[in-house]
């Protein structure tokens, strides 16, 4: 089954918990959290305060990708904020498997993510600790970008791998994700789609959910 995690880094952030509410009534599975800090990514976003805030609010399922350097120093923070999925940069851990584990520890699903240059094969070994696996569509930082092709052949290889060790694993697309886009990844093998733009640009929420899945 396709699950789709609107991103609400599109969203009227001032209005977060209702534009949150609204993607629940629309019948998405989750929502996808994107924390930036400004040195991982040239941009930023929000951090754990919003997400507590908004834990108050929602009882969806909360999908929250760190771009951010050290991730082994807040992860926990995050889970304590109300994260139900964690999913952090290869590129910027010091030991992914390590944090995986304490992810797991702390009562949350984990996720890795690799950017646009980094290889499928690289996390390879890493697979059988995580729940879900990110395959970056676009260069991580800002919404609203260009769907990158190219990465479908990283999704295969990790489904494929995935397959190969009996692992119902979840890969899940971020990026440029629209519903001509979302079929060429489910086609390679992605089950989680997340989509910024192409969901809360759209005026009818529900239907832009509908036509994802
Ligand atoms: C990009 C973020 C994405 C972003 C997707 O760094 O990780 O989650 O919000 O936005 P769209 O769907 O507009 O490409
Ligand atoms: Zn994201």
């Amino acid at each position: 089954m396709v699950k789709i995690s609107p991103s609400v880094l599109a969203s009227d952030l001032s209005n977060l918990a209702s534009e949150v509410a609204e993607i629940e009534k629309a019948g998405a599975e989750m929502v996808h959290l994107d924390v930036m800090d400004g040195v991982f990514v040239p941009n930023m976003s929000f951090g754990m305060p919003v997400i507590e805030c908004l834990r108050k609010k929602s009882g969806m399922f909360f999908d929250v990708h760190l771009m951010i350097v050290k991730p082994e120093n807040y992860a926990k923070r995050f889970i304590d904020a109300g994260a139900d999925l964690v999913t952090f940069h290869y590129e910027a851990s010091e030991n992914p498997a390590k944090l995986l584990d304490e992810i797991h520890a702390a009562g949350a699903k984990a996720a890795i993510s690799i950017k646009p240059a980094t290889k499928a094969e690289e996390i390879f070994h890493l697979i059988p600790r995580c729940d879900m696996v990110l395959v970056m569509t676009v260069e991580p930082g800002y919404g609203g970008q260009k769907f990158m092709p190219d990465m479908l052949e990283k999704v295969s290889k990790i489904r494929a791998e995935a397959n190969r060790l009996g692992q119902d694993l979840d890969i899940q697309v971020d990026g440029g994700i629209n519903p001509e886009t979302a079929k060429l990844a489910v086609a390679a093998g992605a089950n989680v789609l997340v989509a910024g733009s192409s969901v809360f640009n759209a005026s009818d929420r529900r239907a832009a959910v509908d036509a994802l899945r």
